[in-house]
């Protein structure tokens, strides 16, 4: 029996990354596999419509036809309410679906009998890192961030010793070493700034020095119940982040850049740097604030927007990785790949509950809404 993926254009304002790009569809392709994509959905992450008919992609116009048509659909965003409504029953649809938010929408996933697949909750297991989205994604913005932030900085990254005088690198600050932090880390110090890093999480030391920052301790110890199932942060109790807060400051205010990362599942960003924390950053400095999709770790940050607070300038931009669409298009469409591939057998697609990586990213099935249940 063959298998139908489609592949919409997204919808959501300023969405430019496509699911699927040419050179992953070429991967799929088989006997039992045909793709469609609508017309254009590549274009603003530089796949045009030519580039995946020439890999035998099918182009449709009409949005409304190709969801009605799929068995499986590819999508960044989580869909509209009439893009859900547009799903055929059994159809299973992947993307990065936000599941925390989304309630109403997952309801109406589970009532129009739509087989829905949160990449978010993909487990961080071996054999699901190719699938891994929330890693593919978060190491593009972690890059973005820097350049961000260095872009922003009246100084120079690296030392560099000149006829004129020799100028002093800049001190680069990172709250928050998941995979985000780890490649802002890197990032820094491959542009030969002076790269600190810092996590709850005690086991990230070495991750940190292993790329040539050093790693703020706080007070020695003090991480080593911060973290919790699946490697993830746990949220500190008001007293502990307040602790924390203080004991930061001062590497906050000694750093020319802070690039801030740390998130807790499906709960609002941990706030790092307080107003009065901003106060005593030098003026020209800036903060790069990943997290605020979250609600942001800096007080002052301003969800999408760049503010210039007491000097100092703070971005706290949204969808980092859709500013880099080509590449993270790439990613996404290996890892949406990588996750519905093996649900292919001859019957179609078929959904095994008991997978190991299935089980926790489906968030409906036949008519149940499975989240949090
Ligand atoms: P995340 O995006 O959920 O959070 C970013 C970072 O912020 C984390 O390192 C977290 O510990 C830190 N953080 C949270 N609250 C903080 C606070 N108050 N102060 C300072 N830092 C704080 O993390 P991400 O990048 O999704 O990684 C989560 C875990 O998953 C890590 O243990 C990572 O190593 C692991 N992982 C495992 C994979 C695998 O085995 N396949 C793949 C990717 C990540």
């Amino acid at each position: 029996m063959s298998v139908r993926i489609c592949v919409p254009r997204e919808t959501a304002a300023g969405e430019s990354r496509v699911a699927l790009t040419p050179d992953g569809a070429k991967r799929l392709l088989s006997d039992d596999v045909s793709i469609a994509i609508e017309a254009g959905a590549g274009r603003a992450a530089g796949f045009p419509d030519a580039a995946y008919e020439d890999v035998g992609v099918e182009i449709v116009p009409d949005a409304g036809r190709l969801l009605g048509e799929a068995d499986v659909v590819f999508k960044v965003a989580p869909p509209s309410e009439a893009e859900a409504d547009g799903l055929r029953e059994g159809t299973v649809l992947a993307c990065l679906l936000r599941p925390h938010e989304n309630a109403a929408l997952i309801e109406r996933l589970a009532a129009g009998g739509v087989t829905a697949l949160s990449l978010e909750l993909v487990p961080r297991i071996t054999r699901a890192q190719s699938m891994d989205a929330l890693s593919s994604q978060s190491n593009l913005a972690g890059y973005k961030a820097v350049l961000l932030g260095a872009n922003s900085l009246g100084r120079i990254f690296p030392l560099l010793m000149t006829a004129a005088g020799t100028l002093s690198p800049a001190r680069v600050l990172v709250l928050g070493a998941g995979v985000a932090g780890l490649q802002a880390i890197a990032t820094a110090r491959r542009l030969g700034a002076d790269t600190w890093g810092y996590d709850i999480r005690a086991a990230v030391r070495e991750e940190v020095e292993s790329l040539g920052a050093k790693f703020v301790d706080l007070d020695e110890g003090a991480a080593d119940d911060a973290e919790a199932e699946g490697g993830y942060a746990k949220e500190l109790e008001e007293a502990e982040q307040a602790r924390q807060r203080e004991l930061l400051a001062q590497h906050v205010a000694r750093a020319d850049v802070v690039i801030t990362t740390a998130l807790v599942p499906g709960r609002r960003a941990p706030v790092l740097i307080t107003d009065d924390v901003v106060d005593r950053m030098k003026e020209g400095s800036v903060i790069v604030d990943l997290a605020g999709e979250a609600g942001g770790n800096c007080s002052l940050s301003a969800p999408g927007e760049t503010v210039v607070e007491r000097g100092v300038t703070i971005h706290a931009p949204l969808n980092v990785p859709g500013s880099l669409p080509y590449h993270a298009s790439q990613l996404l469409g290996r890892n949406l790949s990588a996750l519905v591939k093996p649900m292919f057998g001859e019957d179609g697609v078929a959904v095994d509950l008991e997978d190991d990586v299935i089980g926790p990213c489906c968030v409906t099935h036949a008519g149940e809404v499975r989240f949090g249940a």
